[in-house]
C-alpha cells in the first residue's frame, strides 16, 4: 500500500482535520510517510486566513512539485482545506502538477479519491462542494503516531461560522455554522478517554455557538408542528454549549477540558459561571478581541465593544482569580488610525493577557473589509505590529515571572519541543512547565516548583515538591 504524508498549515482545526485523514488512510492501510521526499502521496492541508499562509503552501507545492517530478513521476500530490475550497479548480490551473484538490466539507473523500487517481481511473479530482452532514464526518484520532500514547486529544464539535466579521475568509471556507450532536460528541471523547487520554479541547470556528442554530431548528420545527421538541421539553437556561460541557465533564478518567476558539460575546453567565462550578474546565480563555478602538471593532462587525470585552474579563478573574487570558489581535485593519491602535495598545496593558498573538490586517477575497476604504499602508501595519509585539511580550515577560517559586500542577504531554532531553507539561493555565523528567511521566497530574521563567516558557522541578 502507498505511503501518505500531510503537512499541515495553520490553526488547530487544520491539525485536527489532517489527523483524521491520515487515520482514514491507515485505517485503508496506507502507512504514514517521514517526509515529502519518500511519500507516494502529498497532501498539503492549507489556510487562507491571511495571503501569507496561501503563499506559503503554493511556494511549497511547487518546490515538492519540481523535485517529485524529476525522479518519481507517480508521486500524487493535493491541496486539502481552506484555500483548496475558496480556490478549487483554479489551484490546477495555476500548479498543473497537482492531481487533486479537497474542499473543507470532503475530507472523509479522500481515501476514495486517491483509490481513484492511484488506480488509474481518474486523472484530476477537484471536490469543494458542501456536504449535509460533513461536521460529523472528522472522528478517528491517530493515537500513538509515534508509538507513544496521546496525553491531549483535540475533538471537533462543529463547523463553520456565522459571524461574518469583515475580515475575516472563514465564513466562506468553513460555510455555515453546523453542530455535532452532544451524544456522539462525548461517545468519540470517551473512546479517547478509554484509549489513555487525559486531555481533551473542543474545536470549532465559533464553539460558543455550539447548538444554537439547531437549537432554533428544534423551536421552529416544534412550533410549527405542534410536536414538542427534545430542546424545548428540556428548555434549560443554560446554553447548548455549555450543556456539553457538562456532558463531557461526567466522564470518568477524563482530567481536564479546554476548548478554542470561543467568541467573547459567547461569554454569558452560564459560561462564566461553568469556569467556578466545572472542577475539569481548566482556569484557560482564548479571547479574540481584535481590537481596542470602538469605531474599529464596529467596522469589524465583532458584535461587541471594549467596555463589555473589559466586562467580559474581569467576570472570569472573579470567577477563577488565576486564569490565563490569551488572545489574537489585528493590527492596521482598514481606517485604523494612530489613536485607534492607541487604544488597542492600552487595552492590551489594561488587561495584562498572558500572550496575545499579532496579526497584520491581510486583504482576503470577497470579505467586506477588502474593499473598505482607507487600507492601511504595509509599512505602518509593520510598525505597528513591532509595538505591540513589544508591550505584549513586556506584559507576557512579567506575567511569567510571577509564576517563579510558585507551586503548580502541570499535566505531562511528552518530551520538550525545544530540547527533547526534557519532559513539557501545561499548566491549568495554559502554561508550557519544561522539567527534568522520563517517559514514565508521560500522561500524570505532576506538582511541580517553578524555578525559572524564560520567553513563554517556564521552568520547573518537580522533585522539589514531591520528595
Ligand atoms: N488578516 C489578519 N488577521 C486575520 N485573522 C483573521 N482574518 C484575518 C485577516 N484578514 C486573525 C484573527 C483571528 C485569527 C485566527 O486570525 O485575529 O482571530
Amino acid at each position: 500500500m502507498p505511503s501518505v504524508y500531510i503537512k499541515t498549515y495553520g490553526c488547530q482545526m487544520n491539525e485536527r482535520d489532517s489527523e483524521a485523514v491520515a487515520a482514514q488512510l491507515v485505517a485503508k492501510g496506507y502507512s504514514l510517510a517521514a517526509s515529502e521526499h519518500v511519500a507516494d502521496v502529498v497532501l498539503l492541508n492549507t489556510c487562507s486566513v491571511r495571503d501569507f499562509a496561501e503563499q506559503k503552501a503554493i511556494g511549497k507545492m511547487q518546490n515538492i512539485a519540481a523535485e517529485v517530478r524529476k525522479n518519481r513521476p507517480n508521486v500524487v500530490l493535493g491541496f486539502m482545506g481552506c484555500m483548496a475550497q475558496s480556490r478549487g479548480q483554479e489551484l490546477i490551473d495555476r500548479l498543473p502538477d497537482v492531481d487533486l484538490v479537497i474542499g473543507t466539507q470532503k475530507f472523509h473523500r479522500t481515501a476514495d479519491y486517491l483509490d481513484e487517481i492511484l488506480n488509474g481511473k481518474r486523472d484530476k479530482i477537484v471536490d469543494v462542494a458542501a456536504e449535509q452532514g460533513s461536521e460529523a464526518t472528522i472522528r478517528e484520532h491517530i493515537l500513538n503516531g509515534k508509538a507513544q500514547k496521546s496525553v491531549s486529544a483535540f475533538v471537533s464539535i462543529m463547523q463553520g461560522c456565522n459571524q461574518y466579521c469583515t475580515f475575516c475568509i472563514v465564513p466562506y471556507t468553513r460555510g455555515e455554522e453546523r453542530s455535532r450532536r452532544i451524544d456522539d460528541i462525548v461517545a468519540e471523547c470517551r473512546e479517547l478517554v478509554a484509549r489513555g487520554v487525559k486531555e481533551i479541547t473542543l474545536l470549532g470556528q465559533i464553539v460558543t455557538s455550539f447548538g444554537k442554530r439547531e437549537k432554533r431548528d428544534e423551536w421552529q420545527a416544534a412550533r410549527d408542528t405542534g410536536v414538542p421538541s427534545l430542546v424545548t421539553r428540556h428548555s434549560s437556561q443554560v446554553s447548548p454549549f455549555v450543556q456539553l460541557l457538562e456532558a463531557v465533564h461526567e466522564i470518568e478518567g477524563l482530567e481536564r477540558i479546554r476548548f478554542t476558539s470561543p467568541h467573547p460575546k459567547g461569554y454569558g453567565d452560564d459560561l462564566v459561571e461553568a469556569y467556578a462550578r466545572l472542577p475539569k474546565l481548566v482556569e484557560s480563555a482564548h479571547l479574540p478581541v481584535q481590537s481596542g478602538s470602538d469605531r474599529v471593532l464596529k467596522l469589524m462587525h465583532r458584535g461587541y465593544t471594549r467596555e463589555r470585552f473589559l466586562g467580559i474579563v474581569e467576570k472570569l478573574r472573579r470567577a477563577q482569580p488565576n486564569i490565563g487570558i490569551t488572545t489574537d489581535i489585528i493590527v492596521g485593519f482598514p481606517g485604523e488610525t494612530e489613536d485607534d491602535f492607541e487604544q488597542t495598545l492600552s487595552l492590551a496593558r489594561e488587561v495584562q493577557f498572558d500572550n496575545a498573538y499579532i496579526f497584520k490586517y491581510s486583504q482576503r477575497k470577497d470579505t467586506p473589509a477588502a474593499d473598505m476604504p482607507d487600507q492601511v499602508p504595509q509599512k505602518v501595519r509593520e510598525e505597528r505590529n513591532q509595538r505591540l509585539l513589544k508591550t505584549v511580550n513586556e506584559i507576557g515577560k512579567r506575567k511569567y515571572e510571577t509564576f517563579v517559586g510558585r507551586q503548580t500542577q502541570i499535566l505531562v504531554e511528552g518530551p520538550s519541543r525545544k530540547n527533547a532531553a526534557r519532559m513539557a507539561g501545561r499548566t491549568r493555565c495554559g502554561k508550557i512547565v519544561v522539567f527534568d523528567g522520563s517517559e514514565r511521566h508521560r500522561g500524570q497530574l505532576m506538582d511541580v516548583k517553578i524555578t525559572r521563567a524564560g520567553s513563554f516558557t517556564l521552568y520547573g522541578d518537580p522533585a522539589i515538591v514531591n520528595l
